[in-house]
């Protein structure tokens, strides 16, 4: 039989940042059973796809390169297939059906078990499907860290309990379970000891967090006090968790960033009703409000879905009205994509696809207007910057990241990655900012 030790394997991650750490986790659990890591594609003899759900354009993506990777198999190295995460928690069978050269599917819980599942494979079992529910939170032992390891995710809670008519991730990440706070903690803790300076707290609505009597406003004030931690986020946001007390919490903590991620979804109180998003256009609007006088200098982004079914033009322009009122740093939108089980995905009055396209576009092009006014508004400002890589192209060689998580450009590196400096922003374009390091008093 095969070994496990010594084979190499190849990771790539789909969608959001939960992924994201859930594929370091997967490299970690893979590494700690002496797997590594392939040179190359041509070179893995295990090749795992870490896929999202949340449209139909992402699923679509990973059958095609399920497409390109069965004939990679076909022809070398290539041993061992799998898909893991939501899409196979969501349509296991349908993988299997669509992409027969998968050996297995792994669901959003299971994947610590990834390694049993690779020996039984080995020793001719196949194809293997685990998409097995109730697990204890599977949470890092031995994770891998950001390429340059000064950076790690943090996932507190799992799980959704709001029941938005379009959203597909209470079906693919079950209800929601949030971690002890002493264990989170202990990760950052540990995660601090080895070298990390930034910590991004995850959950799919992570201001809701609760363990007994502590919310996420008093987790966010444990996590503040960890010694070496230098720069905490948090993503993603439900308006309705946004009490005063996380923003309390996130205005007083020194190393909470002010950025505040608040998916808006919609500008209008039909639609946001339709959606069952709980909340008005006014009371969101509250929200920002509260938001920003607790910290006049926040960031503010968001998600916006265009084209919700029965979403009228004026009901549309709402949303455009929206995005103007609030003048947000950044937006990610989206058309409306209809996700089998979903409520949403049988309502009637769907919009037609070239309208959707429409509105998406004039969004943007508000969107981008807005954001570039907002950070032209920064030119001369003083910014604490962390250094994130030094070999950009070009002249401006060197990348940072403000606390509101703007890219900033500057033409020298201050100090090694990882390092924080204070900064001058010299000019703007588009969405990125270039800057000038202030000179280090001398003391
Ligand atoms: N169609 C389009 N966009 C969606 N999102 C979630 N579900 C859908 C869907 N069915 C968007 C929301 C969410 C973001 C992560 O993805 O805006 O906040």
């Amino acid at each position: 039989m095969l070994m496990l030790d010594g084979m190499t394997f190849h990771l790539e991650t789909y969608g959001c940042q939960m992924n994201v750490h859930d594929s370091m986790v997967i490299e970690g659990v893979l590494r700690r059973r002496g797997l590594r890591s392939a040179d190359g594609l041509g070179d893995a003899q295990v090749i795992i796809l870490n896929t999202c759900s949340i449209r139909e354009k992402a699923e679509e993506k990973v059958f095609g390169r399920l497409g390109e990777l069965a004939s990679l198999k076909e022809r070398g190295n290539l041993t061992v297939l799998g898909v893991s995460g939501c899409m196979a928690q969501r349509t296991a069978e349908r993988v299997l059906e669509r992409a027969p050269a998968v050996d297995f599917v792994t669901g959003t819980e299971t994947f610590p078990t990834i390694p049993r599942l690779l020996e039984r494979i080995l020793a001719g079992e196949r194809p293997i499907v685990d998409v097995s529910t109730g697990h204890p939170l599977p949470e890092p032992a031995e994770r891998s860290l950001d390429v340059n390891g000064f950076r790690a995710f943090v996932s507190i809670m799992r799980g959704c309990d709001k029941r938005c008519a379009f959203c597909v991730v209470p079906t693919t990440r079950g209800p929601e379970r949030s971690r002890k706070p002493d264990e989170v903690v202990a990760e950052v803790r540990a995660l601090a000891a080895a070298g990390v300076i930034e910590v991004t707290l995850l959950g799919q609505t992570v201001n809701s967090y609760r363990d007994g009597a502590t919310g996420f406003a008093e987790l966010l004030r444990a996590v503040d006090a960890v010694e070496g931690i230098e720069r905490i986020r948090f993503t993603t946001n439900h308006p309705n968790d946004m009490t005063e007390q996380v923003l309390d919490a996130v205005a007083s903590c020194p190393k909470v960033c002010e950025h505040l991620h608040l998916p808006a979804q919609s500008g209008s109180t039909r639609v946001l009703a339709a959606m069952g998003r709980g909340y008005t256009r006014e009371k969101y609007l509250r929200v920002i409000e509260s938001s920003r006088a607790w910290m006049p200098h926040v960031s503010l982004t968001t998600d916006i879905i265009v084209g919700f079914p029965g979403e009228t033009e004026e009901e549309f322009r709402d949303t455009l009205s929206l995005v103007e009122e609030v003048r947000y740093d950044g937006a990610y939108t989206f058309k409306y994509s209809p996700r089998e089980g979903t409520p949403a995905a049988s309502l009637p009055d769907s919009v037609p696809v070239p309208v959707m396209k429409e509105r998406l576009a004039r969004l943007n092009e508000r969107v981008r207007a807005l954001s570039d006014e907002v950070n032209r508004g920064l030119v001369g400002s003083e910014q604490g910057v962390m250094i994130e890589a030094l070999d950009v192209d070009g002249p401006w060689a060197v990348r940072g990241r403000t606390r509101t998580n703007k890219t900033l450009l500057l033409e020298r590196a201050p100090g090694p990655v990882g390092s924080v400096h204070r900064v001058r922003v010299s000019r703007t374009r588009g969405l990125t900012l270039y800057g000038v390091p202030v000179p280090e008093p001398v003391v």
